[in-house]
């Protein structure tokens, strides 16, 4: 079965994945790979709808553990509409944010027990486990200052931006854990400095991936034209 490539991008917020995954894109689409660029909470009809309930702060009365549901439930939803169909047919799919967001946010400074999380990953991902995970590390000050920038002076900042900013520097140290204990499918990107030169480690990143990964699999679709 033609098989593309998945990979997630995570990190604290102010990071820059949106960006990087935009000029990644373009990239890659120049070089004739078909690309789907995709975002979680959200994704796919179903998990958008969720995505509003989570990020206004609706569900923040009911407790981690309803959130985390919420967003097991997106996931799954975007997973099975979107990622596995996309891959499937051998596109390379850029993901803003996926399963180590959970683990960082609800499990690790949402304190749920982690069997919990643990099963409602599976229950989600459902096998589709990321080919590679790029976490974009920044400093958690420096995170939350380039996100405000990036919402202006009139705009609150949402359910997780609003956080103390021990809490962010916890999650990055959480992301850091998570790239530690799986190195063969997690790395961590310098994000600090300069956009274009966080772009030349993305990139070098990526290009590397897909050299080793996609021959190993008999590359179809997501060859280069
Ligand atoms: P978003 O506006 O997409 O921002 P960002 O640019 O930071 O990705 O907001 C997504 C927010 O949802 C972000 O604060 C992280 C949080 N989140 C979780 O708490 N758990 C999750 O599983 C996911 C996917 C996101």
């Amino acid at each position: 079965m033609a098989k593309g490539f998945f990979i997630t991008f995570e990190g604290g917020e102010g990071a820059g994945k949106s960006t990087q995954i935009a000029r990644l894109a373009a990239k890659l689409r120049a070089k004739k790979y078909d690309v789907v660029v995709t975002r979680e909470p959200g994704g796919s009809p179903g998990a958008e709808a969720v995505r509003h309930v989570l990020l206004s702060g609706a569900a923040e009365p009911f407790g981690p553990g309803m959130e985390a549901l919420l967003f097991a439930a997106a996931r799954s939803d975007h997973v099975e509409q979107v990622i596995r169909p996309a891959v499937d047919r051998g596109a390379i799919v850029l993901c803003d944010r996926f399963m180590d967001s959970s683990r960082v946010y609800q499990g690790v400074t949402g304190g749920l027990d982690p069997a919990f999380m643990r099963a409602l990953e599976r229950v989600a991902v459902n096998g589709m486990v990321p080919d590679r995970t790029l976490i974009l590390d920044l400093d958690a000050e420096e995170g939350l200052r380039r996100a405000g920038d990036r919402r202006g002076a009139g705009d609150a900042p949402d359910r997780y931006e609003k956080e103390t900013l021990a809490v962010h520097q916890r999650r990055r140290d959480a992301f850091l854990a998570i790239a530690a204990a799986e190195p063969e499918r997690c790395i961590v990107i310098d994000a600090s400095g300069d956009m274009g030169v966080v772009e030349d480690r993305v990139t070098a990143a990526i290009f590397a991936a897909l050299e080793v990964k996609l021959p190993a699999r008999g590359r179809r679709q997501a060859t280069p034209a």
